[in-house]
């Protein structure tokens, strides 16, 4: 199986083929994800929540983070190895180089930081130095208390288009992708149209470039399935069988629904 690298993402979104994104933390779910041709392996500080059972992703540090990301790469040749930046790793310059240099030597080939006009000195940084850099807006779970709870974002017009103007910050600082978390479907589309990098949504509506889903919901065996999510598992033949049918709705644009959307 080919490697998919950023051009592969880049040429997809040129040609309209939607593309599939997912959480993985160990080395036996990664080869499975491998197996699925899954075009993106997210280590998420999700891992916080789902692996260490943590009820924010607050607490995962960076030594966790790279314990798991070095786990999924020895299981995966195939698709690209996203790491989280877990929280306050990047709040200052040097903190960022540092922090992500430890992820990219872990196996990592790009890192995802959450946030907005504030790092685009910070994402400039880690791109020049040759790092690939994933932004996160919208509903970004490290800014919870922030935000009050795990809220939809961007429903007011005025906050949309700020956050449309903040993407467009991240991919000219050089960010190469941009995960969307938690929007109304049309700021979702916006988004999508209005940035040239492939746009990645979870529960962010049908027109975003790709999707992306935490394993452990879209396996139905999460304490909580969010809205956005789907249950892969339940009519499936086996794990691998969900992960295939995942990819499969996913490019088919079957998935996700107008159920799974955060109107
Ligand atoms: O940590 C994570 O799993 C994520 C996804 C929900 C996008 O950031």
């Amino acid at each position: 199986m080919k490697k998919i690298s950023i051009n592969t993402l880049r040429s997809m979104k040129k040609n309209g083929e939607k593309f599939s994104a997912i959480t993985a933390y160990d080395y036996t779910f990664s080869h499975l994800i491998e197996a699925a041709a899954i075009e993106v392996a997210l280590v998420g500080d999700s891992l916080g929540n789902v692996i260490l059972g943590h009820d924010s992703t607050i607490p995962v540090t960076v030594d966790e983070m790279a314990y798991h990301t070095s786990a999924v790469k020895r299981g995966n040749n195939h698709s690209l190895l996203v790491s989280d930046m877990p929280f306050m790793s990047y709040a200052t310059e040097i903190k960022a180089l540092e922090n992500a240099a430890t992820l990219m030597r872990s196996g990592a080939q790009m890192v995802k930081l959450e946030g907005g006009e504030w790092l685009t000195e910070i994402v400039y940084l880690l791109s020049q130095r040759g790092i690939p850099v994933c932004g996160h807006v919208g509903l970004t779970p490290q800014s919870v208390h922030k935000f009050g709870g795990f809220k939809v974002q961007g429903r007011a017009e005025a906050e949309a288009k700020k956050m449309i103007q903040e993407a467009i910050a991240i991919q000219d600082a050089g960010a190469d992708l941009i995960v969307v978390e938690c929007v109304p479907s049309t700021l979702g589309t916006a988004l999508t149209a209005a940035l040239d990098i492939p746009v990645i949504g979870i529960g962010a509506g049908a027109s975003t470039d790709a999707q992306v889903l935490v394993l452990h919901d879209m396996l139905g065996i999460s304490k909580r399935l969010p809205k956005f999510s789907k249950d892969f598992l339940a009519g499936a033949n086996s794990i691998q069988d969900a992960l295939k049918t995942y990819s499969v709705e996913v490019s088919n644009g079957s998935f996700p629904g107008p159920e799974h959307c955060c109107d």
